[in-house]
């Protein structure tokens, strides 16, 4: 749990310049009037905890709500904790209340909640979604396609979920074969970069995640996930395994490392997995990973993203409702000095020879200014590090790193609303957080402070 090792400030001016021509490359809120209209309404929800609260339990009734005037209803009661100086959630109050204004308040709404999950979600289905990715990939932006839906609780849904995994790697594939050559995106210096890349979520795969018996889920998951190495193994896809909250981490982790390592995927797919900066015990789940990949040889290295890590509310609830201590930082900041700790870390290995390559996900330039001026410092080339950010939420930082030579990869959701909606929750409770670098940005927060070490 050692958060205390700062960057070597030999390296803070190139994370400044850095971080600053990352920034200017962003286009201006003129040339980006809806983005820069999300940003005002991120920032006025950071400041405002009682609307915050209301939206959340706005987009969590939605789906449940049978009519317009239903949820214009909900409306209405959620915004009565607002203060009486906020005029707009005041009016919002009283049309949700009306008998003949109830209907129409429910479907602006409504139309406001389906705005905002279109923003994170790129499509309904993968075919839909197909257009949109050779958009991003002829930009200069790879994707990792993830197919909605987590937290399975029937085998049925499970089997579903597993098919429509299937079925998306098939069109994938198909499409990206058509897709013009883009040398940065192709490959580093381990070799080729498959073009389609999906990440899968294990809570979809299984509903037997057991957080007291780990094995259960293994075992019931195993079957599907082993399926989805072999498409993705035949179709020379890389498949992402997600990590999710804390009550399925050990499944994750025992159920990858034991399929990647059987004989039969020795050759491929490319595949990776998901490090949480923002767990105290992260090192020692980085120092497993990287002691596997070096006993473990594949012809792909393993590819690990670090996330900072998108369930912290929820952790923190869980543990303070068992009495126990959380499994997470409690303050921002040691996430972030963290996240560049092992940042380091994984480089140094990647440096070393062991057999991994690095995916660093973040949208806070602070971050990704850091990872990038220290591979630079160890002599590492520009392609040996790759930069992920989330639709909606990283598509301007995604243009100005494309920009500048980098090579990216934008996380695109693919689904329906329903099966979004944890998502689209997780999404909305981390960039409307007081402390997020995207709120803090939208606030009107210097660059010098925001790149200044955590
Ligand atoms: P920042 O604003 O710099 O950081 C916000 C993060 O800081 C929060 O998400 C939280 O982790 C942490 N934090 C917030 N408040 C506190 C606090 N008080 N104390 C301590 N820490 C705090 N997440 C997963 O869990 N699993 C995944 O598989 C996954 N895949 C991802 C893939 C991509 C491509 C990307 C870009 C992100 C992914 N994430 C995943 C989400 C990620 O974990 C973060 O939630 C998100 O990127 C926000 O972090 P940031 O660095 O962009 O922003
Ligand atoms: C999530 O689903 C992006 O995997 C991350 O929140």
């Amino acid at each position: 749990m050692a958060t205390d090792a700062p960057a070597p400030p030999a390296l803070e001016p190139e994370i400044r310049a850095l971080g600053r021509s990352l920034d200017a490359a962003f286009p201006s809120a003129a040339r980006r009037p809806r983005a820069a209209a999300e940003d005002l309404i991120t920032a006025r929800l950071a400041r405002r905890p009682e609307l915050r609260a209301a939206l959340f339990r706005l987009v969590d009734v939605a789906p449940a709500c049978r009519t317009p005037a239903d949820l214009g209803h909900h409306l209405a009661g959620l915004l009565s904790d607002v203060p009486p100086d906020d005029r707009a959630a005041l009016l919002g109050r009283r049309l949700g209340r009306g008998r003949a204004t109830a209907p129409l308040t429910g479907r602006v709404a409504s139309v406001g909640i389906r705005q905002m999950a279109g923003r994170f979600i790129l499509a309904e289905q993968p075919q839909e979604g197909a257009a949109a990715l050779a958009d991003l990939w002829r930009r200069g932006v790879a994707a990792s396609v993830d197919l909605l839906g987590e937290a399975t609780v029937t085998p049925a849904e499970a089997d579903r979920y597993a098919a429509r995994c299937d079925e998306a790697l098939t069109i994938l594939s198909r499409e990206a074969a058509g897709w013009p050559a883009q040398p940065i995106l192709e490959a580093d210096s381990a070799g080729p970069l498959p073009r389609v890349n999906l990440s899968v979520k294990v809570t979809a795969l299984t509903p037997m995640i057991r957080e007291a018996e780990p094995e259960l889920g293994v075992a019931d998951a195993a079957p599907r996930l082993r399926h989805l190495l072999r498409r993705a193994r035949d179709l020379g896809a890389h498949l992402h395994v997600d990590i999710e909250s804390m009550a399925s981490r050990e499944t994750i982790m025992r159920l990858v490392l034991s399929l990647l390592a059987e004989d039969e995927f020795r050759a491929g797919p490319s595949a990776g997995i998901v490090l949480q900066a923002y767990l105290t015990d992260s090192d020692e789940v980085a120092a497993e990973v990287l002691d596997w990949a070096r006993r473990t040889p594949r012809e792909h290295p393993l590819t690990i993203r670090l996330v900072k890590g998108a369930y912290w509310d929820h952790e923190v609830v869980e543990a303070r409702q068992t009495g126990w201590r959380p499994p997470v930082f409690e303050t921002k900041a040691d996430t972030d000095r963290n996240f560049e700790r092992l940042t380091r870390t994984l480089l140094d290995a990647h440096r070393d020879g062991a057999p991994v390559r690095l995916a660093v996900a973040s949208h806070n330039l602070r971050s990704i200014a850091h990872a990038i001026a220290y591979a630079r410092s160890l002599g590492l080339p520009d392609r040996d590090l790759e930069l992920q950010v989330l639709r909606g939420l990283g598509d301007d930082l995604h243009d100005a790193l494309a920009a500048h030579g980098l090579r990216v990869r934008a996380y695109c959701p693919i689904g329906d609303l329903v099966a979004g909606m944890a998502y689209l929750v997780r999404r909305l409770l981390e960039n409307t957080a007081n402390d997020s670098f995207l709120a803090t940005r939208a606030g009107g927060a210097d660059l010098d402070t925001l790149l200044a070490a955590p």
